[in-house]
């Protein structure tokens, strides 16, 4: 069983793919993560961020096993990682190693920007999380209070905003729902109830 998960940043999808891997026994990928390492690898041997080559080949090499989520958590790393998604070729290497991921045994819960679209059209259920900006914006800073770095309200709405923005403008794979996705908005749903809610759904297609 393949489910795709697709959302902007902070809507609740990640931590709903994570419960729903537990819940279907699936192994679980965040996608966002392996194009923050190839983010972190540039930004770390100063390598250029804008040459889709030197980026190409660093995507290939991206080991799926080796994803450090804390280190890869990083302000600048979330920034550069989406001016390194618009390339085409980068996105060419990270989908292939996404798609061996998914069609592992037991099968996966992957979640990100276009598994629904790109990744894993053949995906046995779809999702895709929605929440305001306002919602996404207090999450994400509650969220950054509570690892004990505060961060300013207002400018952490207006770095979702400009990240959506070019997540759903650029050419190559943008952040769209798929046709045969379902729905769900979070911004009035605690963790909990947008979790039955998507194991409703789930079950109801797969
Ligand atoms: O989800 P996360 O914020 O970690 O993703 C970082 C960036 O990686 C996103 O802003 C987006 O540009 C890019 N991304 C993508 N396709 C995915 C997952 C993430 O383009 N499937």
């Amino acid at each position: 069983m393949i489910i795709a998960i697709d959302g902007p940043a902070a809507s609740g999808k990640g931590t709903l793919a994570r419960r729903l891997a537990a819940h279907y026994g699936l192994n679980h990928l965040d996608t966002g993560l392996t194009y923050r390492a190839v983010a972190a690898a540039l930004l770390e041997k100063g390598l250029p961020l804008d040459d889709e080559e030197t980026a190409a080949r660093v995507a290939g090499e991206v080991d799926l096993g080796a994803l450090d989520r804390e280190a890869l958590s990083l302000h600048e790393v979330g920034e550069a990682a989406s001016k390194i998604a618009v390339m085409g070729k980068v996105r060419t290497a990270l989908v292939k190693a996404q798609q061996r991921f998914a069609h592992r045994d037991p099968g996966a819960v992957l979640d990100g920007r276009d598994i629904g679209t790109v990744v894993c059209p053949d995906a046995d259920a779809k999702l895709f999380v929605e929440a305001s900006a306002e919602v996404r914006a207090r999450r994400r800073t509650d969220e950054m209070a509570g690892r004990g770095k505060p961060a300013d309200y207002a400018e952490v709405l207006a770095d979702l905003e400009r990240r959506d923005a070019r997540d759903r403008a650029r050419a190559v794979a943008p952040l769209k729902k798929a046709e045969d996705a379902h729905l769900l908005d979070t911004s009035d749903l605690d963790i909990e109830t947008a979790f039955r809610k998507a194991v409703e759904l789930i079950d109801r297609v797969r």
